[in-house]
């Protein structure tokens, strides 16, 4: 109430000073309180009651927000500008020649976002990137360093650097078409603007150095990034819909005798007695003893997580509890609670836990609950809360993340799961996003996009064409934030393509191999803010993080500097030192471009380049993998499970460089860290006159260990 106030007071003061020209009360710029150093939050008009995060619970970050330093307000405040018409609420930031914006949603083609229109809307991706994504996140990254979250659960239009005012700073050259061969059909445009279908909107504004302090900054005022469970790393397969309990075992048995890893078993629609709509109840025939299966796996190191969407079955015994707390329409004819009411969440979270929980079921993958305007419940449809439809069309996917989240952690538990929409607000909720569209570079656009929006996807894979293509994508996924088999219709299995097993089974035995760098790397999402996986443009020495860099750069005659500045859409990094560059099937070769700084082959420690563009062959057997000088990663041994065994590590080292990695620990499965029940390890690496290293290693934090033995194999990749 107070920075609305402020905002008419504001107002006010400017019309009687006469100082600033405007068309009527409802027009101005935006008052900014300083929320904490680097974060800003303004509120103009009367916001929705409802927001983006309004439902949701989490705990800012704030300290670590200040152990980020100080930081200025990064533009000229008069220059972010509202006005309020027709019901709805117009907003304006300025854009800079060279500017660039990232963010703005889970896109699949398209990282750089300025010159684009869009309508951030959540929906099952049809293709385009229009703003209809699952999670269409309202918040734009500038180059400049800053970024701004519009937390409003409105079909919000963005217009990214397209409208050109009369009233414009940089007004672009009128020309002639016909006589004019530099006449644009896209003249300049120096604004970035939003319309937003409501009185009001609140917004966060987050500054930094760098795009990924910005990003960094965002993520922390949200509670940080997720902290996965450790089975959560290993790799995943779920199977067939209509499997019984037997064929589950059979399959797992199989993944022994083919030395495949496997962490989790996701069981599909099949489970249910009902399903589209829900019981969310096991059905009897293919799973007469839902307990006896689970601690079965669960003696194997193997998780149990379960499909769900939705819509409730007439048949499902919470029926008629939860009846009284549904939407006027249905999905697939089931009843579609309205979860922002606490006594429908409670209803519900009863009946899981009663189902599943109670069980040991680890998690769910939450489908459709991004919608599609055929099925979903339609932006007619009312809710007993007084919600509309177009607000919880926004929110559904983040109701459910938030409920099960909760629900795990009333238990001391952690969960890992799947899910179909996302929001903002939702970066600590564990849960990762995925679809049905199966495009593989596209797949990897969006796992770049996802680090600039505070969320997590998996290119999950399903079936391919081919061996290679098959390959391709198993190489990828075991990069992921969850390294996923869908076998639900397909009945695909790892070794479905016998003439590449070999090389399949090495990228799940290098993603089980690398679960301790992993999990620290999930350690710094969670307390630093840092995306596990990455934007190139995220990463230092690599992104035109200013306009007054990108001025420096020659694009014309720079071939790298033009690289670096175009959209990187199909390499990414994982974690702090190694960077990622899929091939896709037809590709023999690829260009990689590397960051500032010397880069390394990571599975030979042989120099590749520096700050240059690099054209890598490594034939079918190898995902390019290449790691920064310095860059230390700590290893297992290959294993198909992760349990409680501790273990040795190899803690490799690349280059030439000096150097220290913080390897982080818990106990992997409760929240007990939050609490202070956690361990850093620190490898120093340290180099002689004459180029001999040495590595040493430290508890520097806790006292105890829950995966390492304490014996590190130091190896020096680079000869
Ligand atoms: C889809 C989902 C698939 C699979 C299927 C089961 O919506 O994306 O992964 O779970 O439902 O019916």
């Amino acid at each position: 109430m107070k920075t609305r106030h402020m905002v008419w007071m504001g107002a006010l003061l400017l019309l009687v000073s006469g100082c600033e020209q405007r068309n009527d009360a409802d027009s101005g710029y935006a008052q900014w309180t300083q929320e904490v150093p680097g974060v800003w939050k303004s509120r103009v008009g009367v916001p929705d009651k409802v927001t983006l995060t309004s439902e949701l619970t989490f705990t800012p970050k704030l300290d670590a927000i200040g152990e980020m330093g100080e930081a200025d307000f990064p533009i000229e405040q008069t220059e972010i500008r509202f006005e309020q018409t027709d019901g709805k609420t117009y907003l304006r930031f300025p854009l800079d020649e060279g500017e660039q914006i990232y963010g703005l949603g889970l896109n699949f083609k398209t990282v750089e976002q300025r010159k684009r229109i869009m309508r951030l809307h959540v929906d099952h991706y049809g293709g385009k990137d229009d703003g209809r994504t699952h999670a269409p996140v309202p918040f734009f990254v500038s180059s400049k360093g800053y970024g701004v979250l519009l937390n409003v659960a409105r079909y919000v239009d963005v217009y990214c650097g397209t409208g050109v005012r009369k009233d414009s700073k940089h007004p672009p050259v009128v020309r002639d078409r016909t006589t004019d061969p530099k006449w644009s059909a896209q003249p300049y445009s120096d604004n970035l603007e939003f319309l937003i279908p409501a009185d009001g909107v609140e917004m966060v504004l987050f500054a930094g150095k760098t795009m990924l302090d910005v990003v960094r900054r965002f993520n922390l005022y949200h509670g940080g990034g997720v902290l996965p469970p450790k089975w959560g790393l290993g790799f995943w397969h779920r199977v067939p819909t209509r499997y019984t309990d037997q064929q589950v075992k059979e399959e797992v048995q199989e993944f022994k005798e083919h030395r495949f890893p496997l962490s989790v078993v996701g069981l599909e629609p099949g489970w249910q007695s009902r399903a589209y709509p829900c019981t969310y109840e096991w059905d009897n025939t293919r799973f007469p003893q839902p307990q006896q299966l689970i601690d079965t796996l669960a003696a194997q190191h193997i998780r149990v997580n379960l499909w769900m969407n939705p819509g409730i079955s007439p048949e499902s015994s919470v029926y008629p509890d939860i009846e009284p707390f549904t939407a006027s329409h249905t999905e697939w004819c089931g009843a579609i609670p309205d979860y922002t009411i606490r006594e429908a969440q409670d209803i519900m979270c009863r009946h899981w836990t009663k189902h599943q929980l109670d069980l040991g079921v680890s998690g769910y993958k939450m489908d459709e609950n991004d919608g599609n305007d055929s099925w979903i419940f339609p932006d007619v449809a009312t809710f007993p809360s007084g919600t509309s439809a177009e607000q919880m069309r926004q929110i559904y996917g983040s109701l459910m993340q938030h409920m099960l989240t909760n629900l795990y952690r009333q238990r001391n538990q952690r969960t890992y799961g799947l899910v179909r929409a996302g929001n903002a607000g939702t970066v600590s909720y564990p849960f990762v996003i995925y679809n049905d569209y199966y495009n593989h570079r596209d797949f990897i656009t969006a796992l770049i996009n996802s680090s600039y929006i505070g969320v997590l996807w998996t290119p999950e894979v399903r079936s391919s064409a081919t061996a290679e293509e098959w390959l391709r994508r198993m190489q990828t996924v075991c990069f992921a934030p969850i390294a996923m088999l869908n076998a639900w219709s397909d009945g695909t299995k790892p070794w479905s393509f016998p003439e590449v097993e070999r090389q399949v089974n090495d990228a799940a035995m290098l993603r089980m191999q690398l679960i301790p760098y992993l999990y620290s790397t999930y350690a710094d999402y969670c307390f630093r803010g840092i995306p596990p996986t990455r934007a190139m443009n995220l990463e230092e020495g690599y992104a035109t993080n200013s306009v007054e860099e990108a001025g420096v750069l020659d694009t014309t005659k720079n071939p790298y500097a033009l690289a670096v500045k175009r959209e990187s859409k199909d390499q990414f990094m994982v974690g702090e030192n190694l960077l990622v560059a899929p091939l896709f099937a037809g590709e023999t070769e690829r260009k990689v471009v590397l960051p500032q700084g010397r880069w390394y082959d990571f599975y030979t420690g042989e120099l590749v380049g520096e700050g240059e563009i690099i054209t890598v062959a490594p034939g079918l057997d190898k995902i390019p993998v290449f790691v920064k000088d310095g860059g230390i990663i700590p290893m297992f041994a290959p294993a198909t499970t992760i349990d409680d065994t501790k273990r040795a590590l190899v803690v490799r080292h690349y280059g030439t460089k000096a150097s220290t990695y913080r390897l982080y620990d818990d106990d992997g499965e409760t929240y007990n860290y939050e609490q202070g029940e956690y361990a850093y390890v620190t490898f120093k690496v340290e180099v002689d006159a004459d180029g001999t290293r040495h590595g040493s290693a430290e508890q520097t934090t806790g006292t105890r260990l829950w995966s390492y033995n304490g014996a590190y194999d130091f190896q020096f990749m680079t000869k």
